[in-house]
């Protein structure tokens, strides 16, 4: 099979889902934990000593690139397969026992998908464009930390910070053990395991990205 037939055959769009889900997965370790640095409650100083070095690095500087890569292949792969099984099936289920057929989750992937796309955008606006013009253009560098501060003193930004995490978890719920699933990975001793190590992961890194914004509105930290 050529690479060509892979990425057009359904299985191969399939594991590429799978392959930049998980690859996605390990990048939401990496930045729940460089942005923990605030709980130290130092006024962001040892966070901003970390985000410089994350932002002007130039090997992150040129993953930074295999990321965008990541988000933009797996959104656009899950909505072709998506669009292709709604195709397959134009008229639905005869009976459609919602609970029987699919599990809540597993049917509301799309409009996660979409709350999570939405929520992206919202973040890259708050804290990614201004920083990156900065950074090219030489100018002084943005202060991360207090960037924080200002955004996260806004109560309806904060409360669509939350809604974009809701969604956030019932995709990463869903999606970690069906990644391993989509992969083969399907055993009777090690789909438990999987299963567990999904949801603490999930309530894990949904749990800190949900504290930041928080602390910073009830002044938990300054
Ligand atoms: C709610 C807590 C979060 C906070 C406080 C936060 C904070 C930040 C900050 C300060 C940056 C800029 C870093 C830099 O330019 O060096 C950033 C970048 C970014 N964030 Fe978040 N983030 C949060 C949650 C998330 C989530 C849940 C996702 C993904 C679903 C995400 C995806 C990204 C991406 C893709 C970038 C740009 C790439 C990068 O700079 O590494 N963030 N975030």
């Amino acid at each position: 099979m050529t690479w060509k037939q892979f990425f057009s055959s359904s299985i191969g769009k399939k594991i590429t889902v799978a392959l930049t889900g998980l690859f996605l997965i390990l990048f939401l370790i990496i930045h729940a934990g460089v942005n923990s640095a605030i709980f130290l409650n130092d006024g962001g100083e040892s966070y901003n000593v970390y985000a410089h070095f994350m932002s002007h690095n130039w090997i992150l500087r040129f993953l930074e690139v295999g990321l965008f890569a990541g988000f933009i292949i797996h959104i656009v792969q899950a909505l072709i397969v998506w669009r292709q099984n709604k195709l397959a099936r134009p008229v639905g289920y005869a009976v459609n026992k919602k609970n029987k057929n699919s599990t809540w989750y597993s049917r509301s992937m799309g409009l996660m998908g979409t709350l999570i796309l939405l929520f992206l955008i919202m973040h890259i606006s708050h804290f990614f464009i201004g920083t990156k013009v900065a950074l090219y253009s030489g100018d002084k560098p943005h202060n991360l930390y207090e960037e924080m501060l200002e955004i996260f003193s806004n109560g309806f930004i904060v409360l669509l910070y939350m809604i974009g995490l809701v969604a956030l978890f019932w995709h990463l719920i869903h999606g970690f053990q069906s990644a391993f699933q989509t992969l083969g990975i399907n055993h009777k001793k090690y789909t438990p395991v999987i299963k567990a190590i999904g949801v603490a992961y999930t309530v894990i890194i949904i749990a800190l990205f949900a504290l930041m914004p928080l602390s910073i509105y009830f002044g938990w930290i300054k």
